[in-house]
């Protein structure tokens, strides 16, 4: 290492990214904005997720980004698939790549898959001369540093490097926001030049205080273990949602009462059909083979808990529905509103509303599907993929059901028209504004709506004539 030769200064710095996805997209097009004398090249194998990139319709939907985007694009921000002259160009490397949970092999189903970190690190090796910062901003496993380190220390032409842990904490629907002012940046390293180097370019545009540097090791765990007790919140209140709907008691005054507690907080205590979304689930289980791989089994079964209070949440939803439409949904036509994992976003990675329409495909049931973000092809791509056998082929059977028994279209009414049931799976904004009158007329009667956002006024519908059933409250049958 020759931290001596780093310049102090982020000016004549050049970055270079490998991944352009929902976090090295974003990610760095804010450093692009706000430091405009910092080069930027995003790199990534795929050629068209790149040709988006450098279109008009950006590969992901974020509100906010475009604008951003536009503003550094050409300027001081290049999307590429020349990702060796981005390695070569650059002083400082972020691995931005995925990081799934392992399909097959050791720790199949919960250990993360490391194979595009460790292709990438065997890339910077061969492709570095001088010296690099190398910087983890990929969700990883704890020591994962030490691996990129010997790998980088294989470099054939003498480059030296610096390797640090910079978590990305953004979330999607807010990630701009989150970008441009985060509860905190932090960079775990071994190098205080090299941490300097990194803290100079945040700090552009975040205070100093919210720039947090620790070791290595505490920066790798700390981003699985925030993400483990957010989930672990929802999981929470999922939990109690059940218990709500035994007693009379109604989830969202529970989550008012407890969450104006200043020691417990109001966030992340909505209850609903379950949480998706690539992390939550994916570094869960990453966090339950670490424990299990250090010998703490009840660690890793305390952990695992909030995934199994996940899947019984999904798995209650579309249980709820089969029995309220009178044991049967066979042959029912049922609306489903919303498909992405969250509002304001175009990702449907873990969405609830997939398990939910393959259990009511299961059944039977006719779907309509209309989510206003996502495409048709990614809705039958989720559910062709979630009717996978062990040895990842979709059965006749199955394929048959998604092509008969599914369809996609253009709006919310489209999708309500001459349907059974509603199921609002994802809160999208506009669900809140749609004419519930002209909804329920057009409907099958008796009308039911299954809310698993609990987003709409159940009192109201129920004035209208729905029999409305929420996520961890009592039924509302029509006035
Ligand atoms: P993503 O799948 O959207 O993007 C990853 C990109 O990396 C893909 O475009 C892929 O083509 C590219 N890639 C893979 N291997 C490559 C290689 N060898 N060379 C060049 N490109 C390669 O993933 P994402 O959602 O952006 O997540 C990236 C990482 O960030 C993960 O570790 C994830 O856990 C973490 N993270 C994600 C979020 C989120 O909200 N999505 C938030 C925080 C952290
Ligand atoms: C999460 C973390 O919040 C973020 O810090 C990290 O970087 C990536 O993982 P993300 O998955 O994009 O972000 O969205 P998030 O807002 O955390 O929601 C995750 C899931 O939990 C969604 O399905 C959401 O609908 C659900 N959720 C969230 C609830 O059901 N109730 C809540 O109160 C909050």
């Amino acid at each position: 290492m020759s931290p001596s030769s780093i310049p102090s200064s982020p000016n004549n710095l050049r970055i270079c990214c490998i991944g352009a996805g929902y976090v090295g997209g974003p990610t760095m097009a804010m450093i692009a904005k706000q430091c405009p004398e910092i080069h930027v090249t995003v790199v990534d194998l795929n050629q068209s997720r790149i040709d988006q990139w450098n279109s008009d319709v950006l590969p992901i939907y974020e509100p906010g980004l475009k604008e951003v985007v536009e503003q550094a694009r050409g300027r001081n921000l290049t999307f590429s698939t020349d990702v060796e002259g981005g390695i070569r160009s650059s002083d400082m490397i972020f691995i931005s790549v995925n990081t799934p949970t392992k399909t097959h092999g050791m720790g199949a189903g919960r250990a993360a898959n490391l194979e595009f970190v460790e292709k990438c690190a065997r890339r910077i090796a061969e492709c570095s001369v001088g010296h690099k910062i190398v910087v983890e901003k990929s969700t990883l496993p704890v020591r994962t540093a030490e691996a990129v380190k010997r790998i980088l220390k294989s470099a054939p032409n003498g480059a030296t490097f610096d390797v640090l842990s910079n978590p990305e904490f953004l979330a999607e629907g807010t990630a701009i926001a989150d970008l441009l002012a985060p509860d905190r940046v932090l960079i775990g390293g071994e190098s205080a030049s090299a941490i300097e180097r990194l803290a100079q370019v945040y700090e552009r545009w975040i205070p100093r205080e919210k720039i947090l540097t620790t070791n290595l090791w505490s920066s790798e765990l700390s981003k699985l273990t925030a993400n483990a007790f957010l989930a672990q919140r929802v999981s929470s209140i999922n939990a109690i949602s059940a218990l709500c709907e035994a007693t009379g008691a109604d989830v969202d005054e529970v989550a008012k009462a407890i969450g104006t507690d200043s020691r417990i907080g109001p966030k992340f205590l909505k209850a609903s059909v379950g949480f998706g979304g690539s992390c939550f689930q994916k570094d869960i289980l990453n966090l339950v083979y670490l424990c299990e791989h250090f010998g703490l089994a009840d660690v890793a079964r305390y952990w695992e808990q909030v995934v199994v209070m996940n899947d019984y949440q999904k798995k209650r939803f579309s249980t709820n529905i089969v029995r309220t439409l009178f044991h049967t949904v066979s042959d029912k036509q049922i609306a489903i509103w919303g498909f992405a994992f969250k509002k304001d976003t175009n990702d449907t990675r873990e969405s609830a509303a997939i398990y939910v329409c393959r259990d009511l495909l299961e059944e039977g049931a006719r779907l309509v599907i209309y989510d206003p973000r996502v495409s048709e092809k990614q809705i039958r791509n989720d559910l062709l993929h979630v009717f996978k056998d062990q040895s990842l082929e979709v059965s006749a059977r199955h394929r048959q059901l998604i092509e008969k028994n599914v369809t996609v279209v253009s709006d919310a009414y489209q999708a309500s028209n001459q349907a059974h049931a509603i199921a609002v799976m994802t809160e999208w904004d506009e669900f809140k504004q749609l004419d519930m009158h002209r909804v329920h007329q057009n409907m099958q009667q008796p009308a039911f709506l299954f809310d698993g956002r609990n987003i709409l006024p159940a009192e109201k519908l129920a004035s209208i004539g729905f029999e409305v059933h929420g996520i961890g409250r009592s039924s509302t049958l029509p006035s």
